[in-house]
């Protein structure tokens, strides 16, 4: 007996880094998974990954639409949800100056309007007993230049899980947040700096930890997994940094 045997989850942003590790070792652990993404080549991938049996959707978090349409299938697939971990998510470095409105509403749109519908959306599906997992970031409590809308976006998320978590714990579903601080995944490369100026960031960042690493994926998983498991029962409303202690410095 596995300790997910049975037991159905929902992972946005399952293609890559975070979530795909997440995918990965939930299946390992006996759960029937569901993931989604947008890009098709990394769509693809995870399809070959996590074979046949996960289910796999090309569906844009940031547009209701496409949220409606997820749902209407997974709905199909799956008879209820016990676990949704609400993971996407979109970076973009940029100096206040030269925020766009678009690059401003696209960040909003994934970051946090995204992780709201998708949670809302999913309620219906949702078992008593069912736990959801936001992923924020460190940046949510920290001055981070140049990461302003992002932080923005992760700081209200954050206080999205503490404010559900108490209208939903009488329904018997807990939510909780994960705080990854720097964790290798392809994120970095996602950034759209110039390589050298990538290369020498995470060199610093790497020299700053006291870990002097960053995370890996399953890092975070992991804690993804305890969160959503029976043994994170009385953990209702939290934020779980995992970070290397990067935030304590
Ligand atoms: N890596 C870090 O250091 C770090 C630190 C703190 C917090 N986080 C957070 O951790 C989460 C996962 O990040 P990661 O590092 O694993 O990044 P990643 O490797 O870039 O993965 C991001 C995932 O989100 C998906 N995604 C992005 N925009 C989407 C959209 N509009 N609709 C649906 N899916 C979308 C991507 O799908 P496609 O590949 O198809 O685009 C991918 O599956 C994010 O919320 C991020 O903010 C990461």
């Amino acid at each position: 007996m596995q300790k997910f045997d049975g037991k159905t989850v929902l992972i946005t942003g399952g293609s890559s880094g975070i979530g795909l590790a997440s995918a990965q070792l939930f299946q390992s652990e006996g759960a029937r998974v569901a993931i989604t993404g947008r890009t098709e080549s990394s769509l693809a991938r995870t399809r070959d990954l996590l074979g046949p049996k996960a289910l796999i959707y090309a569906s844009d978090t940031g547009k209701t639409s496409e949220i409606d349409i997820l749902f209407a299938d997974l709905g199909k697939r799956f008879d209820g949800l016990d676990i949704l971990v609400l993971n996407a998510g979109i970076a973009a470095p940029a100096p206040l100056e030269a925020i766009t409105e678009g690059a401003f509403d696209e960040l909003l749109a994934v970051n946090l309007k995204g992780v709201f519908f998708s949670l809302q959306k999913a309620l219906p599906m949702l078992r008593e007993g069912s736990s959801i997992i936001v992923t924020t970031s460190i940046t949510n409590r920290l001055g981070s230049p140049n990461f302003s809308v992002y932080a923005a976006c992760k700081a209200a998320l954050r206080s999205l899980v503490a404010s559900l978590s108490l209208e939903l714990i009488p329904r018997k579903i807990r939510i909780n947040a994960v705080s990854p601080g720097p964790i290798a995944t392809p994120m970095f490369s996602r950034l759209g700096l110039p390589p050298e100026i990538s290369a020498a960031i995470q060199n610093e960042i790497t020299q700053k930890s006291p870990c002097h690493r960053f995370g890996a994926p399953e890092e975070v998983a992991r804690t993804i997994l305890f969160l959503s498991s029976d043994e994170s029962s009385y953990i209702v409303g939290q934020e779980i940094v995992v970070d290397g202690g990067m935030s304590l410095l």
